[in-house]
C-alpha cells in the first residue's frame, strides 16, 4: 500500500460564506460594519475591552444558527484519498463540525476563551456563552481566544511546516490581504501544484491554478481533479 499524498488547505472567510457567515472585506463584510481597529486589534482591546467582548459574543452566538456547507464536507471526504490538513484563518468551528481530522486555527477560535494572566490556558465555551471584561473562568479573567491585529500569530510556524510537507496546496476563500497567512504559499516546495478557489481571485500569484468559483462549486471541481489524478 502506498502512503497517501498530503493535501494542505489554507481556508479563509469565503469557505464559510455559503453557510451564512459574513466575510470581512466583501461588500457588506464585517469590516464595513465595524471599525476593525476597535473590535479586532490589541489597541482596541486595551481601549475598550467591553466592546470586543460584545463583538465576539455576537460572532459566537451566530455559530448556533449555521452549519458546514458542501465545501467543508468535501474536505472531510477527501480524507479517503489524501492526508488532509486544514489551516484556517477562520474562527468558526465549521471544519471541525464537518469532521475534518486536522484543523489548525491561525487566528484563534470563537469557542475558546483565554486566561489574561496565562496565555497558555484556554477554556472551551459554547455559542451561548456571554462574556464581559469581568468574567472569570476557573478564577481567571478571560479574553477571546482570537489573534488581534498587532499581535503575533503563534500558529504560523507550525502552519509553514505543514505547507512545506504538502504534495498539493489549496487556497480557498481568502482575499490574501492579511499577513502572515497570505505568505503561506511561499513555503510550498518547488513543483507542488497550488490551486486557488475564490469567485473574485484578486491577487493571483504566478503559477497558481485558479478556480474562479464559489467554495462549494470550486471544491467539487477540485475534488474531481484530485481524485482522478
Ligand atoms: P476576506 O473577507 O478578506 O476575504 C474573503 C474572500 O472570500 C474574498 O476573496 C472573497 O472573494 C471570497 N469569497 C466570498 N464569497 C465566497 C464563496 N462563496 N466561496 C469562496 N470564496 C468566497 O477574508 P479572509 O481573507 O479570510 O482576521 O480575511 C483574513 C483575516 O482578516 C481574517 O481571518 C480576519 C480578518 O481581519 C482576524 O480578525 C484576526
Amino acid at each position: 500500500m502506498t502512503a497517501k499524498k498530503k493535501l494542505v488547505i489554507s481556508s479563509g472567510a469565503g469557505i464559510s460564506a455559503e453557510s451564512g457567515i459574513s466575510t470581512f472585506r466583501d461588500a457588506d463584510g464585517l469590516w464595513e460594519q465595524y471599525p476593525v481597529m476597535d473590535v479586532a486589534s490589541a489597541d482596541g482591546f486595551a481601549r475598550n475591552p467591553a466592546l470586543i467582548h460584545k463583538f465576539y459574543n455576537e460572532r459566537r452566538a451566530a455559530l448556533a444558527d449555521v452549519r458546514p456547507n458542501r465545501a467543508h464536507i468535501i474536505l472531510k471526504e477527501l480524507e479517503k484519498d489524501y492526508d488532509v490538513y486544514v489551516i484556517t484563518q477562520n474562527v468558526d468551528d465549521l471544519h471541525e463540525r464537518a469532521g475534518s481530522s486536522h484543523v489548525l486555527h491561525l487566528h484563534g477560535e470563537l469557542l475558546k476563551m483565554r486566561a489574561l494572566d496565562d496565555p497558555s490556558l484556554t477554556f472551551k465555551v459554547t455559542p451561548q456563552t456571554v462574556t464581559t471584561p469581568q468574567t472569570r473562568i476557573d478564577g481567571h479573567l478571560v479574553r477571546p481566544h482570537i489573534v488581534f491585529f498587532q499581535e503575533a500569530v503563534p500558529m504560523f510556524e507550525p502552519a509553514t511546516e505543514l505547507v512545506h510537507q504538502a504534495d498539493v496546496f489549496v487556497i480557498v476563500g481568502t482575499s490574501l490581504v492579511v499577513y502572515p497567512a497570505a505568505a503561506l504559499m511561499n513555503y510550498v516546495r518547488p513543483g507542488v501544484p497550488v490551486y486557488y478557489i475564490d469567485p473574485k481571485p484578486s491577487r493571483v500569484p504566478a503559477g497558481v491554478h485558479v478556480i474562479a468559483k464559489k467554495a462549494t462549486e470550486g471544491m467539487a471541481e477540485l475534488a474531481d481533479i484530485l481524485t482522478k489524478s
